[in-house]
């Protein structure tokens, strides 16, 4: 399987590429979403590899083979194939992942507590951690992760971030303060049962699981489910793409329940993080207009310090900016909504890489992305605390 990326790309070839070959684009999320002089990533099955690659010859695209045989990059991405103990340098399934967090709220009495949120479409619950020591009136930053199932380094991340408290406190002066004023509700996994069917059934799955009324095609993109210029620009309305936007906003029963907690603790929570991946990017509203939030300078200060913190430890270079100008316009976001609502530290996260492993990054990079990631969410943690 081949990954094919023309820096420059007339959308026509691109239409009928799409079409031709049924092509499943991972950067962007949609072929509606191809903007020219914008570089694509996509897999394409290996009967139609050659094809593919000859037509992008003859149109003069010019293009890299990234990933020649994905079946063995996602085989090498994890160590090992025995499903093992939980750990946080691995790639934890849906069930180790539940457990740990029962363990961890467990060993950690009144630092983390577990509640649950809701429930998915299929009935799988949706665990959210509260992460802080107890206090009065404090403000709270919501985090999750795994909005879209195939994005695996996003839900590692949340494990991590939470690991990284509960060793922390009363260690790391920085980071006790933080918890000792901020509580942080880390949810670890939006989307449940796409993660399930990415480990049971389609590896490449990004939707939810739900069914759509009059199709086969099953799911809804998450992240075009809000309602933030709902269905406007950037999300489809045909079920069986990879971004339709829904029936409706919140039509998802995991988007419903996020944004539900969200409305019911709209008083304290002042930060919002959504972690996905790839792209290495920090963005910030707003991606359903190309018009400035009001509080542009401010977030685009945090977001460049929150980066230049970040690409200290490792070198990795993270580019920042509101969303719509950085990557393209998208409406449904839950950053868009949050914003909107009232939450004014809204961030997307695309953690690494930039497509050399795209969705197959190996496991072995866990620990440096959580590692540096840590350092520009402290940086937002931080601000807010200090200034919200
Ligand atoms: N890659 C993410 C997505 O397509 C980017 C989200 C940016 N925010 C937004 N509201 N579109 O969902
Ligand atoms: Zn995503």
């Amino acid at each position: 399987m081949d990954k094919v990326i023309p820096q420059s790309l007339r959308s026509p070839v691109a239409k009928t590429l799409c079409i031709t070959s049924v092509l499943d684009f991972w950067i962007p999320a949609s072929v509606d979403l191809i903007e020219p002089g914008k570089r694509v990533d996509f897999r394409a099955e290996s009967h139609v590899s050659y094809d593919v690659q000859a037509l992008l010859q003859q149109s003069e695209i010019p293009y890299e083979v990234m990933i020649d045989d994905l079946q063995d990059a996602l085989e090498k991405q994890r160590d090992s194939n025995i499903r093992a103990a939980h750990s946080y340098e691995k790639y934890n399934d849906f069930d180790t992942i539940s457990a740990w967090s029962a363990n961890i709220a467990a060993q950690n009495p009144g630092l983390v507590s577990r509640t649950q949120i809701g429930s998915s479409y299929e009935g799988r619950p949706l665990y959210l951690l509260k992460v802080g020591k107890s206090g009065t009136n404090k403000k709270a930053v919501f985090i999750d992760c795994g909005f879209h199932a195939r994005e695996w380094i996003s839900p590692a991340f949340c494990q991590w971030f939470v690991k990284e408290a509960v060793n922390s406190y009363g260690s790391d002066s920085q980071f006790t303060n933080l918890l000792n004023n901020l509580d942080f509700y880390i949810l670890p996994i939006v989307n449940v049962d796409g993660y399930v069917y990415t480990w049971t059934n389609n590896r490449m799955w990004r939707k939810t699981r739900s069914a759509n009324k009059n199709s086969s095609c099953i799911g809804t993109d998450p992240n075009r489910n809000f309602d933030a210029g709902w269905c406007t620009v950037g999300a489809s309305s045909r079920v069986c793409d990879d971004t339709y936007c829904g029936s409706a906003p919140e039509s998802e029963k995991e988007t419903k329940a996020l944004a539900n907690f969200i409305r019911a603790n709209r008083s304290s929570i002042k930060g919002y993080l959504t972690i996905h991946s790839y792209s290495q990017m920090l963005l910030f509203p707003y991606s359903y207009t190309y018009n400035k939030a009001t509080d542009h300078t401010e977030l685009n200060n945090v977001a460049k310090a929150a980066v230049s913190s970040l690409t200290s430890l490792y070198g990795t270079k993270y580019t920042y900016g509101p969303g719509g100008t950085t990557i393209y316009l998208a409406a449904g976001g839950s950053d868009d909504w949050a914003y909107d609502v009232g939450v004014k530290y809204s961030f997307t996260f695309e953690l690494r890489d930039t497509g050399r492993y795209g969705f197959a990054l190996p496991e072995s990079q866990i620990k440096p992305t959580c590692e540096e990631t840590m350092l520009a969410v402290k940086h937002i943690a931080n601000h807010i605390m200090n200034n919200a």
